[in-house]
């Protein structure tokens, strides 16, 4: 297949392009490289653009036609979201209406959207599934649930088939250690982990609230490899090809809470010392827990998580880290 990848210059789409690549289809990945970078993209076409430029798309979508298009490109940060919520309106929900109006205009009807758990705001019951009321407690959330709405209405109107994953924390790098997470700045709680780790004075890691009602104090969130995350992908196009489908949702993560502290000492055995941190006030919109239940995915997709060790997710991280 010919599959467009939107944002695959970033961490979870660049692994996603090299899956593609490594699964024989043709990757085209379009990106504005804010914060992507294009030495991600080793696989496939990069076409350098942006989704605000409705021109860039009419010249992607010119040509040969995509038969699925995966959207990663978004702006993705809690805390700049309440900062900022002008850009991620304007990012997340404005570019995702261009790229459908450029599918819609070109005959392509095929979509998979990067969403999140941000959807779902402060659970009410410990594991989220599909089903849990959606009510995004930050700008951030609140773009990703009016993008699925939107899904929604074009899959009624237009016969767009899409299926959303809401990914839970997206962790790990590249087993091949080609790619890996690179954000700058970075905000991530297992990179930071991992840069104190390396003992640099700036780098010290500082845990946003201690005093949370959780077992330890600490925010406690479901950790899922990118890989896994990948592989969710292409379940989802197989998904879409079996039938005419509407505008489906999968929730995606391993089922299992780790708090910012087990992180750490699981972490401190991955690298074999003891890392040095703080404890800072809470940071705005972090819910205390978010955790999710996968039994959809598993069900409909067929998906499974290989990586089910939280160990095994930072090892990746940190040999990915230490690759040269
Ligand atoms: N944390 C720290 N110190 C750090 C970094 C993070 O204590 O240096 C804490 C955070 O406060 C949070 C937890 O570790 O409680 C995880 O933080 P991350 O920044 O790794 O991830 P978030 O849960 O804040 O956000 C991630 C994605 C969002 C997505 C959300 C939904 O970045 O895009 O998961 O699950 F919305």
């Amino acid at each position: 297949m010919r599959i467009l990848v939107c944002g695959g210059a970033g961490y979870i789409g660049s692994h996603m392009v090299k899956l593609l690549a490594r699964q024989g289809h043709e990757v085209v990945t379009f990106d504005n490289l804010s914060t992507g970078h294009s030495a991600a993209v080793k696989w496939g076409e990069l076409v350098h653009g942006d989704l605000l430029n409705p021109s860039d798309l009419s010249s992607l979508f010119q040509g040969d036609a995509f038969d699925v298009v995966m959207h990663f490109s978004a702006r993705s940060l809690v805390g700049e979201s309440i900062q900022k919520p002008a850009l991620y309106y304007q990012n997340n929900v404005v570019g995702t209406y261009n790229l459908l109006e450029a599918m819609r205009n070109h005959g392509v009807d095929k979509f998979i959207f990067s969403s999140s758990a941000a959807i779902f705001g402060n659970p009410v019951k410990e594991r989220i599934d599909e089903d849990h009321p959606k009510a995004p407690i930050n700008p951030y959330g609140k773009t990703k649930l009016m993008v699925e709405q939107i899904l929604q209405d074009y899959a009624a109107s237009y016969g767009t088939s899409s299926v959303s994953l809401r990914y839970f924390n997206a962790a790990g790098a590249d087993a091949e250690r080609e790619l890996g997470e690179e954000h700058d700045p970075e905000t991530h709680l297992i990179p930071n982990i991992l840069k104190a780790a390396y003992g640099q004075q700036e780098n010290t890691l500082k845990i946003f609230g201690d005093d949370y009602d959780t077992a330890d104090g600490t925010c406690v969130r479901d950790y899922i490899h990118v890989e896994d995350l990948c592989d969710a992908h292409l379940k989802a196009v197989e998904y879409l090809l079996a039938e005419k489908r509407g505008a489906e949702a999968f929730n995606l993560g391993n089922g299992n809470g780790f708090s910012v502290k087990e992180v750490l000492l699981s972490a401190q055995e991955v690298v074999g010392k003891e890392i040095p941190y703080q404890v800072d006030d809470r940071k705005p919109g972090d819910p205390a827990v978010l955790i999710a239940d996968s039994a959809k995915a598993r069900r409909e997709l067929g998906w499974t998580s290989r990586y089910t060790e939280i160990s095994d997710i930072i090892s990746t991280a940190w040999a990915w880290m230490n690759r040269d």
